[in-house]
C-alpha cells in the first residue's frame, strides 16, 4: 500500500516525536490535537530538536526547514480524510481511545489504516469499534521516540497480513526495528519493564530505600540508563498507572496491583516531568 500522508493524533511528547521521525522520512504528516496550544507545542518541541540536531552539525539549516514544512498542525479532524495513515497517541484510556477511532473511521478514505500507539490496551478491542478492524494495528513506539530504535508492532485479532506488511515497511523507512507481538496486555515491552516500575514503587513506599538510592542501585548495578522512578518520571505517572491497571485487569493477578503511593501521585497531579513534579522536582 502506498502511504504519502500520516496523521498523528495527539501531540504530547510522544505525538509530537512521531511525527518529527515521520516528517524526517518525507513524509506529509498532520500533527493534531483539541487545542491549537497543544499543537504548537508539539511543533516547538520538535523545532527545537532539529535545531538542536542542525547546531551539533548533523542536519542542514535547509533540511530542518523541508521537515517543518511538511508538518502541518491541525485541530480539524477533517484532515484525517487526506490521511492514508493515521496514528493515534492520545491518553492511555480506552474510553478517549474509542470514541476518537470511531470518528477516525467514519472521516478517513476507505484505504487508510488506522494505528495506535498505546502501551497497553488491546488493539482487538479499539479494532472493535470500527468497520475495518482488518485495518487496525497497534504501532507502539518508545520513548524518546527520534532516539529509541525499537517499534513493537501489535497485531489485532483480525489485522490483515497486508497492514501489518505495511507498518512493518514504514517503520523500517523512519529508520526503527519493527519487532511483531500478539494482542495481550502490555504487550512484551510494558509487561516486563511496568511491574519493575512498579515494585521499585512498593520498595519506596515501604521505607526500603529513598528514591536517589532506588535508582543509583538500578543504574549501577543493573547498567540501565535511567533507575526506574527517574523513568516513571520521565514516561508520566498517569500512563505508569493507567499500564498496570491494564495489567491488572487484564491477568487478574495480584503481582499486576499498582501501588497505592502511584495512585496518591496521579491523584495529586504529580505526574512526573511533564508536570515538574513526581518522584523529584523539575524546573
Ligand atoms: N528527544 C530527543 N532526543 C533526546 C531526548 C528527547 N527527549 N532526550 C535525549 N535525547 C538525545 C540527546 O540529544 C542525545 O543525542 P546525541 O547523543 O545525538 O547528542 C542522546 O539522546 C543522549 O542524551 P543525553 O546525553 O542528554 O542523556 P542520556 O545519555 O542519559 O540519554 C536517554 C538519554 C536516551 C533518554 C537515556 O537516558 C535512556 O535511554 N533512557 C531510558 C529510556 C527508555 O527506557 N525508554 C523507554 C521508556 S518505556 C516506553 O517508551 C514504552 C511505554 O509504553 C511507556
Ligand atoms: P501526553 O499526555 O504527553 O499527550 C497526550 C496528548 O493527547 C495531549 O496533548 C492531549 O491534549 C492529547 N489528546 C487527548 N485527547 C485527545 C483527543 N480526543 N483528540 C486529540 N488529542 C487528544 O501523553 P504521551 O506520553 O504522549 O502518551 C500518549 C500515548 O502514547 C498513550 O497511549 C501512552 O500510553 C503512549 N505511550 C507513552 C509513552 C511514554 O513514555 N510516555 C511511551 C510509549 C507509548
Amino acid at each position: 500500500m502506498n502511504v504519502q500522508t500520516i496523521m498523528v493524533i495527539g501531540a504530547g511528547q510522544m505525538g509530537s516525536g512521531i511525527a518529527q521521525v515521520c516528517a524526517m522520512a518525507n513524509f506529509k504528516v498532520y500533527l493534531h490535537d483539541l487545542k491549537e496550544e497543544y499543537v504548537q507545542k508539539g511543533v516547538a518541541s520538535i523545532a527545537a530538536q532539529l535545531s538542536r540536531q542542525v547546531n551539533k552539525g548533523r542536519m542542514t539549516p535547509e533540511d530542518r526547514d523541508g521537515v517543518l514544512d511538511r508538518l502541518l498542525p491541525s485541530t480539524s479532524i477533517q484532515n484525517a480524510a487526506e490521511a492514508d495513515l493515521i496514528i493515534e497517541a492520545v491518553v492511555e484510556n480506552m474510553d478517549v481511545k474509542t470514541q476518537v477511532f470511531k470518528m477516525l473511521d467514519e472521516m478517513a478514505p476507505e484505504h487508510a489504516i488506522l494505528a495506535s500507539n498505546t502501551s497497553s490496551l488491546p488493539i482487538t478491542e479499539i479494532a472493535a469499534v470500527t468497520k475495518r478492524p482488518e485495518k487496525v494495528i497497534g504501532m507502539h513506539f518508545m520513548n524518546p521516540v527520534p532516539v529509541m530504535k525499537l517499534v513493537e508492532i501489535i497485531r489485532g485479532l483480525q489485522t490483515s497480513d497486508e497492514v501489518y506488511e505495511t507498518i512493518e515497511s514504514i517503520t523500517k523507512k523512519i529508520g526503527k526495528v519493527p519487532v511483531e507481538v500478539q494482542d495481550f496486555p502490555g504487550f512484551i515491552s510494558n509487561r516486563i519493564l511496568m511491574p519493575m516500575i512498579n515494585e521499585a514503587i512498593f520498595a519506596l513506599y515501604e521505607g526500603v530505600a529513598e528514591p536517589e538510592a532506588i535508582d543509583e542501585i538500578m543504574k549501577l548495578g543493573m547498567n540501565h540508563p535511567m533507575g526506574p522512578l527517574t523513568l516513571a518520571d520521565f514516561i508520566g505517572l498517569d500512563t505508569c498507572l493507567y499500564i498496570m491497571e491494564t495489567l491488572h485487569e487484564g491477568f487478574g493477578d495480584d503481582k499486576y496491583r499498582p501501588c497505592p503511593l502511584l495512585r496518591k501521585y496521579v491523584k495529586a497531579g504529580w505526574l512526573g516531568k511533564k508536570t515538574g513534579k513526581g518522584f523529584y522536582t523539575y524546573n
